[in-house]
């Protein structure tokens, strides 16, 4: 079974020493990847998630990396837990330069079978969280004159399959967010981008191999592996692969590049 690479060993730059870094779904594996990412490259890390254990455990990696990072239990369905969380932030570092909203569920059904409460839950998670998130950050970006907001879409928010209808509406939906936000936080010098993973090693890809492998008789190995075979890179995305981009977002190269949503799949979805 192939193993997640959560942290690229040989990253050479310090693009952000004395920033501040917020990650939702930090305990996650493109979440906890974006916040190592941060960590190693000299940023302070707020890392928020729902999962206790594992969101401070992704901060203890980063205190290990040589910056102060901190694990705020934080449920992005609930405007006034994110509001709190980024008090709390700004309260411990004197603002926020860098967020990265990556929390996100995926259920997956076909769509006669997809419950409201399926529906409106992811929703409620991966877009109205980030809603949440991005409203709360922006008070703090703006009085910062600069700084990023990465939103972590899909390649389901540019294309789709059957059996994804509540993934893709929510993930194509955090497109048309961060279009808007972009334009309204551009005056201020604030980016705000998408990124649109492709099939990424990581806990959900893993449960969505299980449930459409599940389907259509296949293993989740033999499904991945397909998947990979897919892929003009014929492979299956690191973690790191995805915080690599986000981290470019984010620097100084990128202070030109806002308002966009960026596949970075391996060439799955082509425009
Ligand atoms: N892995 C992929 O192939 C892939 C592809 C495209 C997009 N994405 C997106 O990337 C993001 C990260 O996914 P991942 O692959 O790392 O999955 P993951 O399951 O490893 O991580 C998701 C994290 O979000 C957290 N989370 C879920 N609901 C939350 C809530 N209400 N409040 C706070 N935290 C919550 C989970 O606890 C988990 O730590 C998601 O938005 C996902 O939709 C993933």
């Amino acid at each position: 079974m192939l193993e997640p690479v959560m942290m690229r060993p040989d990253v050479g730059a310090r693009r952000f020493v004395e920033k501040v870094a917020v990650i939702t779904g930090a305990a996650g594996g493109i979440g906890g990847a974006c916040a190592l990412r941060f960590a190693q490259e000299g940023a302070n890390v707020a890392c928020l998630d729902i999962e206790a254990a594992g969101n401070e455990a992704i901060a203890a990696q980063c205190r290990g990396l040589g910056v102060d990072a901190i694990a705020l239990p934080c449920d992005v369905r609930v405007a006034e837990q994110v509001d709190a969380a980024f008090a709390q932030v700004a309260a411990r570092w004197g603002g926020v330069d860098i967020v990265v909203a990556a929390a996100g569920i995926y259920t997956g059904s076909p769509l006669e079978e997809v419950s409201a409460a399926q529906w409106a839950d992811t929703l409620q998670t991966n877009l109205t969280g980030a809603f949440y998130t991005n409203r709360a950050a922006a008070p703090y970006l703006r009085r910062r004159k600069g700084g990023s907001i990465v939103n972590i879409s899909s390649m389901a928010g540019k294309t789709s399959w059957p059996a994804t209808a509540e993934y893709s509406a929510s993930k194509s939906g955090l497109i048309g967010l961060t279009r808007s936000v972009a334009m309204e936080l551009a005056p201020y010098g604030v980016t705000v981008n998408a990124i649109c993973p492709g099939n990424t090693l990581t806990a959900m890809v893993r449960q969505v191999a299980a449930i459409v492998g599940g389907r259509e008789g296949l293993s989740p190995e033999e499904w991945l592996a397909m998947r990979a075979q897919d892929c003009p890179l014929g492979r299956i995305a690191q973690p790191w692969e995805i915080a690599g981009v986000a981290a470019f977002l984010a620097s100084d190269d990128a202070r030109y590049l806002t308002g966009q949503a960026i596949e970075v799949d391996g060439g799955m979805v082509m425009a």
